[in-house]
Order: C-alpha cells, then structure tokens, then sequence
C-alpha cells in the first residue's frame, strides 16, 4: 500500500484577521479552525501530519500538545506557501509516498472529498492531483487554468490574473496531493515571480506540467467546503455553514429544532432522539442531552452541562458544569453551575446555585426528588438529601441545612 502524509500549512501572520491569536486557534462551532483539518487527514487514515508553523506557533502547539501523530515544522519567516512546504524537506526529501497538502485555514474540509482526491490519484496515477470547486464570486481564489482539452495548466492567484483570467470560476481551494519526491524538486524551483513576491505553491502545478508530469484537477468541492477563511467576515460565514452542517445531523438524527437560524449548538454536543431545542438556544462546548427533552427557549446550556432523558429546561435556563438526572423541571430564570441534580427534582423559578464564594468555585449536590421553590438561593458546597423541600424565597447554607437537621 502507498505511503501517505499530510503538510498542514499553519503559519501565516494572517493579517487579514487583525488579531494576536494565531488564525488556525480561531474558532468554528466550539473547536479550533486546525482541529477539523487535522482530524479529516486522520479520517483517511493519515497517521503522520506535518504541521508548519511560524506566528504563534508556541500558542498553536500548546493546543494541541495531546496529539501524538504532529510533527512540528518551523517557518520562521513566511515567504509563502510553497516556501512553508520546502520547511519539511528536512524530514520528507527521504519519502517515496504521497503526501496530502492542505490548508489550516480551510475549515469546512470534508473527509468524504479526500477520498474522492486519493482515489483519482491511485487511479490516474499522476504525479499530483488537486480538487477544485466552482464558486459563483470566486474573487480571492486562485483560479484554474485549463488548456483547450480541459486539461490543467496552472493556477494563476487573484492578484496575479488578467481580466480574462478573473472571470474563471473554477478556483483552488487548496486541497492537493502529489507524488512526495515531484513536490520537493518543484518547491525547489518556485520563484517569486508575482505581486507579493511569494514563493506560491500553486506555481508548482505549472512547474510539473513543464517538467512532463501528468497533473490531474478534478472538480471535487463542494461550494460549502471550499471557503479558507482569511478574515472575521470569512470566519462568520464559515461558521454558519457549519453550524447548518451540525444542525443537520442533529435533524438526522432526530432531534427538532424548531427554528435553526436562531439557534446556536456547538459541534461537540450530543443531543438526543426526540429532545426538541426551542429558538434562541444557545449550546456552547462540550453538552451532553439526553432524550425526550425540551430545551429553551432562550437556554444557555455551558461547558460540561449533562442532562438525562426527559428533563425540561426553559427560559433563561443558564446551566454550567452540571449534571442534570432524568426528569429535572427548571423552567424559568435560573442559574445552575457546578451541581449535581438528582431525579424529578423540582427547581423553582429564579433559583440559583450561588457557586463562586469570591475565592473558590463549590459544588451543590441535590439528592432525588427535591423541591426547590422560587427564588431560592443555594450557598454551594451544599449537600441537600433526597426529598428535600424548601420553600420559596429562602437561602440555604451546608449550616442552615445541618442546624435544622439537629432541631428536628
Ligand atoms: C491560498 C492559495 C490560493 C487558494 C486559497 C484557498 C497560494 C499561493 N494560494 O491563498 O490559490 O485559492 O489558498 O483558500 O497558495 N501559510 C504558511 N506560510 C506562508 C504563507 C502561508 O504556512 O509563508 C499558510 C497560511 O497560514 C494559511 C495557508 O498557508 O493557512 C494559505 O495561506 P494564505 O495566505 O491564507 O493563502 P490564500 O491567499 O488564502
Ligand atoms: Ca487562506
């Protein structure tokens, strides 16, 4: 079987975006821009991913200073993208595989649309394939240019392109796989000969072609993948088309949300068959929901919140770092962080957990079947039994409970 590696190039200053973190570390639907490219190489059974790296580029690794399968490649000045390729020699000039070059900027990147690309490859066996997409305002794309039998010649960047040239839609959303050993001759020989005096990776399609290699682009993109992101309005489009793709799946699967433009779920949340989100929700980061339950409107369901089946949480629902058990009602104006709340508990409109003393963050735990009234303050690290009652308006505290307790 053939070889297969992939080059992530993650090191421009993206200045574009007008910001200090570095691009790839910005965010679509709860998870860094990287982490999806990253993860569909893995999908196609990438086990090696050479990731370039220059602005930044402590901040970038320290993020994903879990994954095993990175090697860290240094750019430290960036003088374009075929330039960050031929940082890599120093580990690749060696290798006789295939190696995927991607872009960690391309969020949307879809795993299904590098197999289509590996497959053509294996098929056509040239010396490097892209895919390309057609997009209907193509502007900041490079553009594909193909001789009069439909064949590849070159890309040609937008601010390198001829009138002519501009109104090409087919672009270069910047998936490619070549043969290893023609990519690192052809970045050897890139120039910089255009208006940002870059040394382009595109150039290199040209320069196989030249040098009497077959270079295949098939038109493989779909318009919703094919959006790199190099500014804040990039960024916000990205993460509608993703969130339209999560939504989705959620339908897919089951679950109805009543009105999805006004609505927002992260990608790590997991929802259940038949649980019904209501507008304005808001699900943010790592959220587990069981079945059957009504969510919103209005909820914000925060990091590290897990609910069970059956459980109704209403308007200005705020729930953080919480286990919610089956069957919990808390239908109005709360706030519940850092609990544990046990089955068929009653929470009352306008009860809080009062979580943060002002030093440390304390935990509440609620037993089964609790009755919690309105308006009722709860002063964690609180411990409250099964069949608890507590009647609207008051706050409890771990003394208050133990002293009534003695008293009965
Ligand atoms: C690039 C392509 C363009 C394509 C578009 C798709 C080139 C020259 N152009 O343009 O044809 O349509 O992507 O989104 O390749 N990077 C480095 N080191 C550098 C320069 C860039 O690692 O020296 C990285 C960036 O961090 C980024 C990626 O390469 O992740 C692409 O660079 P960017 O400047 O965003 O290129 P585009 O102008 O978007
Ligand atoms: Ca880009």
């Amino acid at each position: 079987m053939t070889e297969r590696v992939a080059i992530i190039l993650a090191a421009g200053i993206s200045k574009r975006m007008h910001t200090e973190l570095p691009k790839v570390l910005h965010e679509v639907c709860g998870r860094p821009m990287l982490a999806y490219v990253l993860d569909a190489c893995r999908e196609v059974g990438i086990e090696k991913i050479y990731v370039v790296v220059g602005f930044g580029n402590e901040q970038i690794k320290e993020r994903f200073n879990k994954a095993v399968d990175i090697v860290w490649i240094q750019q430290k000045e960036q003088r374009g993208t075929a330039h960050a390729v031929s940082c890599c020699r120093q580990y690749l000039k060696d290798f006789q595989g295939q190696t995927l070059v991607l872009c960690g900027d391309g969020p949307l990147i879809r795993a299904s649309t590098l197999k289509t690309l590996i497959k053509k490859h294996d098929e056509g066996q040239p010396a490097a394939t892209l895919a390309t997409a057609i997009l209907d305002e193509p502007a900041g794309y490079g553009r594909i240019i193909r001789d009069e039998n439909g064949n590849i010649k070159a890309i040609v960047e937008h601010t390198d392109c001829t009138q002519s040239q501009l109104e090409i839609n087919e672009v270069n959303p910047s998936y490619y796989l070549f043969n290893n050993q023609i990519l690192f001759d052809a970045v050897q020989n890139i120039k910089p000969d255009n208006v940002k005096n870059e040394f382009y990776l595109t150039d290199a399609v040209a320069h196989i072609i030249e040098t009497d290699h077959k270079v295949l682009a098939v038109t493989a993109v779909r318009t919703d993948e094919a959006r790199g992101v190099n500014s804040r309005a990039q960024l916000t489009e990205a993460n509608k088309i993703m969130q339209r793709r999560i939504q989705q799946k959620l339908m897919d699967n089951g679950v109805t949300i009543v009105d999805p433009d006004n609505t927002w779920i992260d990608i790590k949340a997991q929802i259940g068959q038949d649980t019904v989100i209501e507008p304005f929700t808001y699900i943010h980061g790592d959220v587990k929901i069981g079945k059957a339950c009504r969510i919103g409107p209005f909820a914000y369901l925060r990091h590290g919140t897990v609910l069970g089946d059956d459980v109704i949480l209403g308007v200005f629902a705020e729930v953080k770092n919480s286990t919610l058990a089956d069957g919990v009602r808390a239908r109005h104006n709360l706030y519940i962080g850092d609990a544990a709340v046990g089955h068929n508990v009653n929470l009352g409109a306008g009860s809080i957990t009062a979580n943060f003393d002002g030093e440390n963050v304390n935990r509440t735990n609620i037993g089964d079947d609790c009755y919690i009234g309105s308006g009722v303050v709860l002063i964690a690290p609180l411990e409250l039994k099964s069949g608890t009652h507590i009647g609207a308006g008051k706050t409890v505290s771990q003394k208050s409970i133990d002293k009534s307790e003695k008293n009965d």
